[in-house]
């Protein structure tokens, strides 16, 4: 047998392949953040294809307004959820093993324009008087006006380097504004939010939980490099890994022994000063000792080096080098998008095996033919093997490598098509649903009539029958 079709163990179960569906937000829920039934078809379509493991989008801990995300931050939360999972277990005939992807996030605000920067949001001090040749008894109106009447460049020398970011790319909250009450408190109630959030993600019908610790959000925060609190939550790596343990402590303290609990973590942050692959490698074996049932590896994605937002618009951490990295496309570099990432689980998964076998390591990144895939799991590369895009543009594409139908996949381009969608927060789809497969002349059957809101593209994959 393939070792991609082989069965792996997670924590409290058994994957029925080493085949996996990593978090892929969908943007399909309310803006109430219920599961709707088009949530509901979007996850049972990727079940459709039986990957061993399915991991629903990043979702909000909190039960605060987040935009059409997908959350789980109240009880009223459970039922639709629920029917998510039914839906999985249903179309995947039982197989497939069905996780969620726990999210806590900071705020962030859009670029503001210039002029209401300047008017309400900025808050005067003697500096920016100085800055103008006023004097210390100017009122705040009159140092408003003045720099607003600046040229840009005079303007951006007069103001603090985080006024300029706010200005040019938008206020976006850190996790060492430890100036900022709930910033200061995040120790005190990340952990209760994680556990609560578990505790409904059990009563919803899921296998276990995903607790997100990558990319540009609070948990991957704290583990940065970048994370300078002094409160014994940041700078040194004992610092920085200790809020994500007692998060694993407080979830794993609630949810018991008999649920999956896993994470998904940067094998490097590719920011400057940010986190380095030996320093991910420190955390995993941390994580591993503790209890840590599965850990999934990411790359970058990160807000440090996103590209600046019109205004209006929030900054979008995948449009740097970092976030190139983390859904890289055929124009990346050496050595190509495919596997780019797998030297990344491969030092974690050495890290993790010398305390112990028991922990399976999630590689992910370009990863969207067979010869990869099972490549990767014999060279040691990774446990199992996670394709977002690829499993995107044919959900049954698992099931088709199986039954030796290889031929019959709709194999992913890698141009990130979806990635654009997901940026403007539209409705994700595969520009390659919308096509003819290749060979045929025609447009391939749909999966009903379902349409996007804009009325121009197929919500779901083409249907495949086996
Ligand atoms: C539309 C879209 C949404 C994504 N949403 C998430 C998410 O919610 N959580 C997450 O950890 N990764 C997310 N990712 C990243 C993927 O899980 C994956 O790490 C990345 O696409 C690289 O894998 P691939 O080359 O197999 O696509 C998303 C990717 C895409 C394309
Ligand atoms: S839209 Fe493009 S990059 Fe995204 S899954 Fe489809 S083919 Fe792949």
């Amino acid at each position: 047998m393939s070792r991609l079709f082989a069965p792996t163990r997670v924590g409290a179960f058994t994957a029925h392949t080493s085949t996996w569906v990593p978090a892929m937000v969908p943007w399909r829920s309310t803006e109430e953040g219920d599961a709707t039934p088009e949530v509901v078809d979007w996850y049972g379509r990727f079940a459709d294809g039986r990957p061993g493991v399915l991991v629903v989008e990043a979702t909000g801990i909190r039960d605060v307004p987040s935009g059409p995300l997908l959350r789980i931050g109240h009880d009223r939360f459970v039922p639709g959820l629920r029917r998510l999972t039914d839906e999985v277990r249903a179309r995947s005939n039982g197989e497939t093993r069905v996780l969620i992807q726990l999210i806590d996030f900071l705020r962030i605000r859009r670029r503001p324009d210039k002029a209401v920067y300047l008017g309400r949001f900025l808050s005067i001090e003697d500096r920016h008087r100085e800055a103008v040749g006023l004097d210390r008894g100017a009122e705040d109106a009159a140092v408003r006006a003045a720099l607003a009447a600046l040229p840009h460049e005079e303007l951006l020398a007069a103001l603090s380097t985080r006024e300029v970011e706010d200005l040019e790319f938008g206020a976006r909250e850190r996790v060492w504004d430890t100036h900022l009450e709930h910033i200061a408190e995040l120790p005190r109630t990340l952990p209760g939010l994680f556990a609560d959030a578990a505790e409904r993600a059990v009563a919803a019908g899921f296998d276990g939980v995903e607790l997100h610790f990558a990319h540009a959000y609070t948990m991957a925060s704290f583990l940065s490099a970048r994370n300078v609190r002094e409160d014994g939550y940041g700078g040194d790596l004992e610092g920085r890994v200790r809020l994500p343990l007692e998060v694993l402590a407080a979830v794993r303290e609630r949810v018991g022994p008999h649920v999956t609990v896993g994470c998904r973590m940067l094998g490097e942050e590719v920011i400057g000063g940010g986190t380095t692959l030996d320093e991910a490698a420190w955390f995993a074996r941390r994580f591993a000792e503790a209890g840590m049932d599965f850990i999934s590896i990411s790359k970058g994605g990160k807000f440090e080096d996103a590209k600046q937002p019109r205004v209006g618009a929030a900054a979008y951490p995948y449009t740097g080098e970092s976030g190139h990295e983390c859904m890289p496309t055929v124009r990346i570099g050496d050595p190509g998008p495919f596997g780019r990432n797998l030297p990344l689980s491969a030092a974690v998964r050495r890290a993790v095996r010398e305390v112990t076998d028991a922990v399976p390591v999630v590689g992910c990144g370009g990863l969207g033919t067979f010869r990869e895939a099972e490549a990767a799991l014999a060279e040691g590369t990774c446990d199992l093997v996670a394709a977002a895009r690829q499993s995107l543009a044919d959900p049954d594409w698992w099931r088709k490598m199986q039954l030796g139908r290889g031929d019959e996949v709709r194999r992913c381009i890698y141009t990130n098509y979806c990635e654009g969608l997901d940026q403007k927060h539209k409705e994700v789809t595969c520009q390659l649903w919308d096509r003819p497969d290749p060979g045929e002349g025609a447009p391939p059957p749909h999966a009903g009539s379902l349409r996007s809101s804009d009325g121009k593209r197929q919500l779901l994959a083409p249907r495949w029958d086996a």
